[in-house]
């Protein structure tokens, strides 16, 4: 068989209907937008707002949530036109399976594990970083060589700089919200709703009490001039800052990972999608606006907790308990969706044989890939206690910028091959927006730099491997 057959849709679509394989259809237009807002609103607002504008931007770090915002923005258009005509679980992977064929679907499957598996553990290392955090702010101390994997230095309370052995409370977290997954996709989807409630809260509790205590004189100059060199302050380094807080965007399109589990897809996917990123869009704007007007952008150079600087300028110190404790929540949900978005990916490639059957298999009860759910738990785990923060954080991105671009493309091919196809919602000025889509967010990439290029051809070569030796063949389509 060709490497570039593509799946029939009317196969796609009959094949995720009835059966012992059949997820629960129980997520409604709100539930949806709070998957969203869980899977956005994370590390990236909290922890890159403050360095992006001390090394990039400075004030007009604002502009570049912006920019982020317009490229997220075109690839959500071209997600929501997919995701209500093809409402499967599979996301990208299933768009790219029935418009360019199964090598590029098993390519974009692989790839999107860099920003859900690998993106959850990512989060999940933060989040191991402030609960280690909260706990010694209440005098329980934990010991520093279980909280860090063997790459990262940690502080003996003697001084001492030793290496850590395993990173425990990430493990903890990965293994919590894996279970809460088994359990069921509404059981999820309501721990998230209360996560996103907190987060949300606590955003808008920043900016409203923030916002009085703003000193002008900490936006002049708004765009600082630039040093000589890309990236560093100037319109370059709005583009740059761009590219760095992208990650805090990450999450809006997992909505389409629910796309089988949603009550009325044709209708609430676009809401979930568009919806969320909207509010995020919002929320960040505000949120940089009102840190980079508490404090000069200098300021935040190097600092460990930048929100904690900007904090530091209101006579409010209980609200950076607040903020620790919504970033907790805020990371929490970020995982959950993740672990959903890749349980859901891998869902899709098991059941076309791309992978083992036991991915997709369903628990007669709770009605969710629990395996599934439970083999990534270990994988996942693996990563969040022995990988360094650092290198994974910038994989995420790369690989969903690749994922972005593939589903604008993908929409072009679609409208070509396809053009008479039922389409509940379509993306405006075809191919304008997809186009600008696939420029705007390869910009980005283009400024991750090469390290990441080759991080990225390397995990692509090992899922080529992975491909010849068993998805190649095993695929269900080949075989028919
Ligand atoms: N957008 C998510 C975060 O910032 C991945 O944590």
């Amino acid at each position: 068989m060709s490497l570039w057959a593509t799946k029939p849709l009317s196969r796609i679509m009959a094949e995720s209907e009835g059966g012992e394989h059949t997820l629960k259809r129980t997520l409604g237009a709100m539930s949806l937008v709070a998957l969203g807002i869980g899977a956005i609103i994370g590390a990236g607002l909290f922890s890159l707002t403050g360095i992006a504008a001390a090394e990039n931007a400075g004030p007009a770090i604002a502009l570049s949530f912006i920019v982020a915002a317009i490229g997220c923005a075109f690839a959500g258009l071209c997600y929501s036109e997919f995701s209500t005509m093809i409402p499967i679980a599979g996301s990208a992977y299933t768009y790219a399976y029935a418009t360019m064929g199964e090598f590029l679907a098993w390519i974009i499957g692989w790839d999107l594990v860099l920003e859900y598996a690998v993106g959850a553990a990512t989060v999940s290392i933060s989040w191991s970083a402030y609960i280690v955090s909260l706990l010694h702010d209440i005098g329980i101390n934990l010991p520093p060589y279980l909280v860090a994997s063997p790459w990262q230095p940690v502080q003996l309370p003697s001084g001492e700089l030793v290496h850590g052995l395993i990173n425990l409370p990430a493990v903890f977290i990965i293994a919590l919200v894996s279970t809460l997954l088994v359990v069921g996709i509404k059981e999820s989807a309501n721990v998230n709703a209360v996560m996103v409630m907190i987060k949300v809260a606590v955003v808008i509790i920043f900016i409203g009490v923030g916002i009085w205590f703003i000193k002008g004189s900490n936006y002049v100059p708004f765009i600082p001039e630039n040093t000589g060199t890309f990236g560093e302050y100037g319109w370059s380094g709005i583009l740059r800052a761009a590219g760095v807080i992208f990650f805090a965007y990450i999450g809006f399109d997992a909505v389409s990972t629910a796309a089988q589990e949603a009550k009325n897809p044709q209708k609430d996917m676009p809401i979930g999608i568009i919806g969320s990123l909207l509010i995020c869009t919002v929320l960040y704007v505000a949120f940089a606006f009102v840190m980079t007007g508490l404090a000069h952008y200098t300021e935040f150079k190097g600092a460990a907790a930048p929100v904690a600087v900007a904090i530091a300028k209101t006579p409010y110190m209980w609200l950076g308990s607040l903020v620790k404790f919504a970033i907790i929540a805020g990371l929490t949900s970020v995982i959950l969706v993740m672990l959903l978005g890749q349980s859901r990916v891998f869902f899709s490639m098991s059941r076309d044989g791309l992978l083992p059957g036991v991915f997709s298999e369903i628990h007669p009860k709770f009605r969710t890939p629990w395996k599934s759910n439970l083999l990534l738990m270990i994988f996942v785990s693996l990563f969040s206690a022995f990988a360094p923060i650092s290198a994974v954080g910038h994989m995420t991105s790369i690989g969903t910028l690749f994922a972005f671009i593939i589903v604008c493309v993908g929409i072009m091919i679609m409208r070509k091959t396809q053009p008479g196809l039922p389409r509940p919602f379509r993306t405006p000025w075809v191919p304008v927006v997809p186009v600008l889509g696939i420029l705007v967010n390869a910009m980005m990439m283009y400024g991750l730099g090469w390290e990441n290029w080759m991080r990225l051809f390397v995990w692509l070569a090992i899922g080529l491997t992975i491909y010849f030796l068993y998805g190649r063949a095993h695929s269900h389509l080949a075989r028919k």
